[in-house]
């Protein structure tokens, strides 16, 4: 288990023991997270799973591929350079403590 901090879109916090192996995504949707819609299931195909990696663990995620990047140019709120799709990031330890901030829109 691996300990996630997800700020809903109204600012409260949701901190939750992620499987490790599960994705970002998985883990919100299935705590009831406020502020993700994940309509494609994680495919990579709808870019309603956006979110904003915080924290000094931010640094340490893979680089996005040639598609969540390509996905991330169709988000509802703004981009920012911290931008990530959640279905696209799986939890290892070495992400503890990472804070992932929900956007207003999604849609
Ligand atoms: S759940 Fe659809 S792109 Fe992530």
């Amino acid at each position: 288990m691996t300990k996630i901090t997800f700020i809903e879109p109204q600012g409260a916090k949701v901190e939750i023991d992620v499987i490790n192996g599960w994705t970002l995504m998985q883990a919100a949707t299935s705590h009831g997270v406020e502020g993700i819609e994940a309509e494609c299931g994680g495919s990579c195909a709808c870019a309603t799973c956006h979110c904003y990696v915080e924290g000094e663990q931010a640094t340490r995620l893979p680089a996005p591929s040639n598609d969540e990047l390509e996905m991330l140019d169709n988000v509802a709120a703004e981009r920012l350079p911290n931008s990530r799709l959640g279905c696209q990031i799986r939890v290892t330890p070495y992400l503890e403590g990472l804070v992932v901030r929900m956007p207003e829109a999604q849609s």
